[in-house]
C-alpha cells in the first residue's frame, strides 16, 4: 500500500492540480461551466480508480458525482462525502500567485480550494484508487461529492431525502475539517450551526444633501451601527432575547478535558497580529470558536464609498450577519429571534428587513463509536500518536440532515490546518498533510471492517 502510493506520489499531486486550475466557484453564476467541468473531471477520475455506476447525478443546482464500489454485500459501507466546489477567490490582489494557477512553495499547494475542499476530497479518490490496485479494499464504498457545500448544500438535501435506498450504509467519512497540528492529529466531533440573514435599514425615500437634511433624520448607515453595536453586551454575551435558551452548557469535566487540547495563546495572537483576543466573557479562546455560539458581522455597506468625499445622507444601509450555533440551537429558531429582535429594536425613524439565508444544524459526533474507534486507530498507525477529539466552530451543513435522514453518523477525518488560510487569499494544503491523508484513508477502512466483525 505505502510503496504503491510512494510510487505514485508524484501523479497525485499533478492530478490535483489539474484539478484546482478549474475555478468552480459555487456562489458564483459565471463559473457555471467550471463547475460542471469539476464534477466532469471527479467523475473521471472514479471511473480511472475503479468504481462502478459512477455517474452526475442532476439536481436542480449543481450535480451531485456519485459512484461506489461493491466488494461484498456482507462487508461494512463507508459512504464518502467531499465537495467541489470552492469559495469565491476575491480580493485577487491579496494573493501572491493567481488563485488558479496553483504553484507548490515550501512544500504546500497554493490555491483556491487546495485543502477546502478539493485537496482532502481527492485523497479519498486516491486512497480508494490505492485499495483498489493493491487489492486491499476491506468495505464497501459509496462516494457522494457534491458541488454546492460553500452555498448552504440546499440541493444536496433533497439528493439525500429522495436516495436514501442507495445511500444506504454504516458510516459517513468526510475529510472537510482541520486537525490540531501536524504532529499533533485530531478528530473533530462536533460542528457548530449557521444562521444567516441579510438586513437591509431604510431612512429618507432618496439620498438626501447632509447639510441641508443632516442632524434632521435619521441617517440608516447609522442606525445600522448603533442597532448592530447593541447586539452584544458589555461581556460579549448577544442581547437577542432567548438566544441562549436551548444552548447545551459543558459540565465542568467536559470543560477541563477540552482545556488539555494542546493552545498557545501567545502564537495564537501572534499568527493573527492582534494586540489581544476577544470575547464572550467567562470562556476561554478554544471554548469561545467551538462550544460557544456567536453572531458576526460578514458585511456591511451603504452610502458612498468612491474616490473623494461626497456628502449624502443615503436612503439605505445593508448587513450580512452570520450566528454560530451549538447544540441544541436550531436554525430556524435563531433566525425567528433575531428577527423579532432586530425589528423591535428598529427606531420610528427607519423601516428595517431581515432576508434569511441558507442555515445549519449543529451537530456532536460520538467518540464511543467502532467508526471513532476505527479512525483514531488509523491516525495512531501513521502518525505514531493517539488523535484528540476536538470540537471545531466551522460547518458543514448537511452532517446534521446525515443522521436526521439516514440515520447515520460522520466521521470527520480531517488533515488540514488551520493556517491553512481557506476561504482567504493564499488558501494553501500542505504536501505532507495531502500525503498523510491519503495513507490514513486505507487504515480506517481496514480497521473499520476488522471491528465491526
Ligand atoms: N470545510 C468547511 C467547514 C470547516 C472548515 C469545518 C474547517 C471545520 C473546520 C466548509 O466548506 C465551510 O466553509 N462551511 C461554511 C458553511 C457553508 C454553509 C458556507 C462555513 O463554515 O462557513
Ligand atoms: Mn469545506
Ligand atoms: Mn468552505
Amino acid at each position: 500500500m505505502n510503496q504503491y502510493i510512494n510510487e505514485n506520489k508524484d501523479r497525485f499531486i499533478n492530478e490535483l492540480l489539474d484539478m484546482l486550475r478549474i475555478p468552480s466557484v459555487s456562489a458564483d453564476a459565471k463559473f457555471k461551466q467550471d463547475v460542471m467541468r469539476t464534477a466532469e473531471f471527479v467523475k473521471q477520475r472514479l471511473i480511472d480508480a475503479g468504481a462502478d455506476n459512477v455517474e452526475l447525478v442532476e439536481t436542480a443546482g449543481n450535480p451531485v458525482v456519485y459512484g461506489e464500489k461493491i466488494v461484498d454485500p456482507s462487508l461494512p459501507t463507508v459512504i464518502v462525502y467531499g465537495h467541489y466546489d470552492v469559495q469565491p477567490a476575491d480580493p485577487y490582489e491579496l494573493w501572491t500567485s493567481p488563485p488558479f494557477e496553483p504553484v507548490i512553495k515550501d512544500g504546500k499547494i497554493y490555491a483556491r480550494g487546495a485543502c477546502d475542499d478539493k485537496g482532502q476530497m481527492y485523497m479519498h479518490v486516491k486512497a480508494f484508487e490505492a485499495m483498489m490496485k493493491t487489492g486491499t479494499l476491506a468495505c464497501n464504498v459509496k462516494f457522494m461529492i457534491e458541488g454546492e457545500e460553500e452555498v448552504g448544500s440546499v440541493n444536496l438535501a433533497t439528493f439525500v431525502k429522495e436516495n436514501k435506498d442507495r445511500l444506504k450504509g454504516d458510516v459517513i467519512l468526510i475529510s472537510d475539517t482541520g486537525m490540531l497540528g501536524n504532529d499533533t492529529p485530531s478528530i473533530t466531533a462536533g460542528l457548530r450551526g449557521l444562521s444567516y440573514v441579510e438586513v437591509e435599514v431604510t431612512g429618507p425615500n432618496r439620498d438626501l444633501h447632509s447639510g441641508l437634511y443632516g442632524g434632521a433624520v435619521a441617517n440608516p448607515i447609522n442606525i445600522l451601527c448603533q442597532m448592530i453595536a447593541s447586539l452584544h453586551d458589555e461581556n460579549n454575551h448577544i442581547t437577542i432575547p432567548g438566544f441562549y435558551d436551548n444552548v447545551q452548557e459543558l459540565s465542568q469535566e467536559e470543560r477541563a478535558e477540552m482545556a488539555r487540547a494542546p493552545f498557545d495563546l501567545d502564537k495564537y495572537k501572534k499568527a493573527l497580529d492582534l494586540g489581544d483576543v476577544h470575547g464572550e466573557a467567562g470562556y476561554v479562546t478554544m471554548e469561545r470558536n467551538s462550544i460557544r455560539p456567536t453572531l458576526d458581522v460578514n458585511g456591511i455597506w451603504g452610502g458612498y464609498t468612491g474616490e473623494g468625499a461626497k456628502t449624502v445622507i443615503p436612503s439605505k444601509a445593508f448587513a450580512k450577519i452570520s450566528m454560530r450555533l451549538v447544540p441544541n440551537q436550531t436554525s430556524e429558531e435563531i433566525t425567528e429571534k433575531f428577527k423579532k429582535h432586530f425589528e423591535s429594536i428598529a427606531p420610528a425613524s427607519v423601516k428595517v428587513e431581515v432576508k434569511p439565508h441558507h442555515g445549519g444544524e449543529p451537530v456532536v459526533t460520538p467518540t464511543d463509536s467502532i467508526a471513532y474507534q476505527a479512525a483514531a486507530k488509523a491516525y495512531e498507525d501513521t502518525f505514531g500518536v493517539k488523535p484528540i477529539p476536538v470540537r471545531s466552530g466551522g460547518s458543514i451543513p448537511i452532517v446534521a440532515m446525515f443522521k436526521s435522514e439516514l440515520g447515520l453518523d460522520s466521521v470527520l477525518m480531517g488533515f488540514g490546518l488551520d493556517s491553512d488560510a481557506i476561504h482567504s487569499p493564499n488558501e494553501h494544503f500542505g504536501i505532507f498533510n495531502y500525503m498523510k491523508g491519503i495513507e490514513t484513508i486505507p487504515m480506517f477502512y481496514k480497521h473499520f471492517a476488522e471491528m465491526k466483525k
